[in-house]
């Protein structure tokens, strides 16, 4: 049993209501009942409606990492273009080399946002099928200019889809924008891991039904028929999860989209005033902040790995920098069902600390 868990300010997995985590706690259903039907059909309408789309919505059993993977392989057969800026948008790019596909990457550098005119250029030299592009880059803290991009995308006839893992339900996302957005339960939706999210255009869903060698669990054709006949997976998914999933949908109707984004915008401009207050530097580029999560440069050089093993103490926790990043920034998570009150108390707890360590 794991007992005294800080509260979580890193960038997923994310504090979960307990009224959500208590759903996970009913009886298990067949997944071939009635009630599966109407749980899973009630969500597909749910991310529907709170998202404001007409595009297909699917929960596919896998971390966000399987729907990356399943994008690639629904909707390119060779050429893919990865507009990249970090470790995640890295990773994906050589997801596309392990898919065997011909991927190129247009990379801006740590810290920085992939422009439009990158991707423009990019496209000019070759014909892509897909772009795979990041928006909120976890590693950087860096959001990038996505509804330009995506517009240079179709232009040029290529489908475009987003690596929302760490945005969605927190920033504002313009989904009929893309082809398919993609994103992980743990994180801005405030759900436990387990589950991932996309949301396909028609586009997409046409190119995917001519495709070969796809694969058979992201197969979102597959998907979509399944649901068509019976509001149903084609395979078994993690039904207490679905149970959260559509619990914690209520609540985020229940706020709404505008309201939920003010929220995080106001907890992400909390924290931008403590980093300047205090003398530190914000790690992305000016312009290109993300609003779920905010990359700090350590330019007061303390111990970042102390700094958490005292907020642990204190019942709290954020992230050291990422891979190379680590020591060198620091990452605190401002997503999901995290309030400004929450963030003011951690940013209380930092400044007692480093305060009684003489930083300032
Ligand atoms: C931007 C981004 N993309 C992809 C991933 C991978 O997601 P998952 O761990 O859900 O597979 C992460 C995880 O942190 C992420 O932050």
């Amino acid at each position: 049993m794991i007992e005294n868990t800080p509260k979580l300010f890193i960038p997923g997995p994310t504090e979960v209501d307990d009224r959500v985590r208590l759903m996970m706690a009913q009886r298990v259903i067949g997944h071939r009942t009635s009630e599966m039907s109407d749980l899973y059909g009630g969500i597909v309408e749910k991310l529907q409606k709170f998202f404001n789309t007409k595009h297909y919505a699917m929960v596919f059993t896998s971390s966000g990492s399987g729907v990356m993977e399943g994008t690639i392989r629904n909707l390119a057969e060779r050429y893919v273009l990865h507009g990249a800026c970090g470790a995640f948008s890295k990773r994906w790019y050589e997801m596309s080399l392990a898919n065997g596909k011909d991927a190129d990457l247009v990379w801006a550098d740590w810290g920085k946002a992939v422009k439009p005119e990158m991707i423009g250029e990019a496209m000019d030299k070759k014909k892509y099928e897909l772009l795979a592009q990041i928006h909120n880059e976890t590693s950087t803290g860096v959001r990038n200019p996505t509804d330009e991009i995506a517009k240079i995308a179709h232009e040029n006839g290529t489908l475009i889809a987003i690596d929302t893992v760490s945005s969605l339900g927190g920033d504002m996302i313009n989904i009929d924008n893309y082809d398919v957005v993609i994103a992980s339960s743990q994180k801005a939706l405030a759900l436990p891991p387990g589950l991932a999210v996309a949301f396909v255009s028609e586009d997409a869903m046409e190119r995917s039904k001519n495709m070969q060698n796809k694969g058979y669990y992201f197969d979102f054709v597959r998907m979509l028929n399944r649901f068509n006949k019976s509001q149903q997976h084609p395979t078994t998914p993690a039904v207490p999860l679905l149970y959260a999933m559509d619990a914690q949908l209520d609540l985020m109707l229940k706020e709404g989209l505008q309201a939920r984004y003010e929220r995080h915008l106001k907890m992400r401009d909390i924290v931008h005033r403590w980093v300047k207050k205090r003398g530190f530097e914000l790690f992305a580029e000016k312009g290109y902040e993300s609003v779920t999560v905010t990359t700090v440069k350590n330019t007061l050089g303390i111990s970042v790995k102390n700094l958490n093993n005292e907020l642990i103490k204190r019942g709290m926790m954020l992230s050291n920098g990422y891979g190379e990043l680590k020591e060198k920034t620091f990452r605190i998570a401002h997503m999901g069902q995290i309030q400004p009150g929450d963030i003011l108390a951690l940013l209380d707890s930092i400044d007692e600390i480093l305060e009684a360590k003489g930083v300032y």
